[in-house]
């Protein structure tokens, strides 16, 4: 079987190889001629563990390629999947459709007779209807197929998250029919995953639709709770690791999605939360949980721009700050609503000098960041000289980093350890400062 996934980027990238991987041709469409050339050529344009090497094999095997010839990959496609961005539009909290729909008319243009037209782009409920009435509309006479099937995978461990997935939704126009095309495609495609349970869940398209923009938000939300019991317990003697593994082991919470950060970002949740939002004040029925969670989460990351201030007496005019970690979590190059763009920015601007380091951020955090802003090699140049030093993000390199190997090159000794990577105790025996979120006096 042979399918096309229009959109070279994150989610049409991995889906695109992994379906390879499954058994299936697939053609991936990419429309940006610089891009199409760098993957043509075998570099992959993001940082994603084992991607490139699951591209290479599946591109040898003969099941990938990528091209921006949508015409003739459909003509050979029983299906065609819609994985373009729908990033947030510009002052509003509104998803840009305008991919999706482009999308939309292309397939139009070219779709061969019974064609499954699938969409993979996170996309306000209802989207799925629209893209076919935009078929419908172009294309009066065709047969064609819809349905909705979000992706749920995370950066960093995109690959294993789509080869076993928790669960495979799949939005239908048909949902009782057990075997209607649409159905039964789906269920060829995704096969390989079936055990003796089968992982895929059949709703109608809107369910579906929802269902991406639920889990998000109720992900985003349980970090942000995290991060206010946090706060909590910094301010009445308790210790968060404690509170969130006693609340974690009550099935009906669960443990993941608990730990205190310096926010959450990403190019998923700040999107998603908003666009829920607008969608559901549209709809007459505002998510009261999901504003406050938007709202809390943006105080959270300046609040933590005036803790530091506050740690270092009150001024840092003059105080060299080390930065570990600039992408929005660890095992990324994603800078995307990073809370180092809201934080470093205001650091910067209250006089400190910021020496800063990412394992694979660097190249976009330098385009993003004010100027004046040192990038070091490791995150022991990092802290030469450093009075003080902030840990952004969880990197298995930044947890190795020793008290003894530290106090070699930082000047000061204090530390604020956002993403608790270390342990108090072996810090405040080397003599260090050192404060972590959630952990009470
Ligand atoms: C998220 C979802 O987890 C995926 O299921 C979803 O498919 C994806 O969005 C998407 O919609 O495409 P991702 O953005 O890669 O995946 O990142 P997460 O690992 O979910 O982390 C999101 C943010 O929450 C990060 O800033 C992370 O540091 C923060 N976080 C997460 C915490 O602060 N604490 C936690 O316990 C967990």
């Amino acid at each position: 079987m042979h399918i096309t996934m229009i959109g070279g980027g994150y989610v049409g990238l991995v889906s695109g190889a992994c379906l390879a991987a499954f058994g299936t041709e697939v053609t991936v469409i990419e429309h940006d001629p610089a891009r199409l050339d760098r993957l043509e050529a075998g570099d992959i344009p993001l940082y994603e563990p084992g991607l490139d090497e699951l591209i290479a094999r599946q591109r040898q095997a003969g099941r990938l390629a990528f091209s921006d010839d949508l015409a003739s990959a459909l003509q050979k496609s029983r299906a065609v999947f819609i994985a373009v961005g729908t990033p947030t539009r510009r002052g509003s909290g509104h998803a840009d459709l305008s991919y999706v729909y482009a999308a939309a008319r292309a397939i139009a243009a070219h779709a061969p007779d019974n064609l499954l037209i699938v969409t993979k782009s996170t996309v306000p409920v209802g989207t799925g209807r629209q893209v076919a009435a935009i078929v419908r509309q172009a294309r009066p006479d065709l047969t064609f197929h819809i349905a909705s099937n979000p992706e749920f995978l995370r950066e960093g461990h995109a690959i294993t998250d789509f080869i076993q997935p928790d669960r495979v939704i799949i939005g239908l126009e048909e949902t009782t029919d057990a075997s209607s095309p649409a159905r039964t495609l789906l269920e060829t495609l995704y096969a390989p995953l079936n055990g003796p349970e089968s992982r895929l869940i059949f709703m109608g398209l809107e369910s579906a639709e929802l269902t991406k923009y639920a889990a998000n938000a109720f992900l985003a939300m349980k970090v942000t709770f995290a991060n206010e019991m946090a706060d909590l317990c910094e301010a009445t003697g308790g210790q968060i690791t404690d509170v969130t593994r006693g609340m974690g082991l009550d099935p009906r919470i669960g443990p993941h999605f608990l730990t205190p950060g310096p926010g959450y970002g990403g190019s998923c949740f700040p999107k998603d939360t908003q666009a829920l939002a607008t969608s559901a004040r549209l709809a007459g029925t505002p998510t009261q949980l999901v504003e406050t969670t938007i709202a809390a989460n943006e105080a959270r990351k300046r609040r933590l721009a005036e803790r530091i201030l506050t740690l270092a007496g009150g001024s840092i005019t003059d105080c060299t700050i080390a930065v570990l970690g600039l992408t929005f979590k660890a095992h990324t190059d994603d800078m995307r609503q990073a809370p180092s763009l809201t934080i470093l920015p205001l650091l910067h601007e209250a006089g400190a000098a910021l020496r800063v380091y990412d394992p694979q951020g660097m190249d976009t955090a330098r385009c993003l960041l004010p100027d004046g802003i040192l990038y070091a090699d490791s995150p022991l140049h990092a802290a030469e000289g450093a009075d003080m030093l902030l840990v952004l993000t969880e990197w298995p390199d930044f947890a190795a980093l020793t008290p003894t190997r530290l106090a070699a090159h930082m000047k000061g000794r204090r530390i604020l350890d956002c993403r608790q990577i270390w342990q108090a105790e072996d810090w405040q025996k080397a003599g260090f400062d050192y404060h972590c979120l959630g952990i009470g006096p």
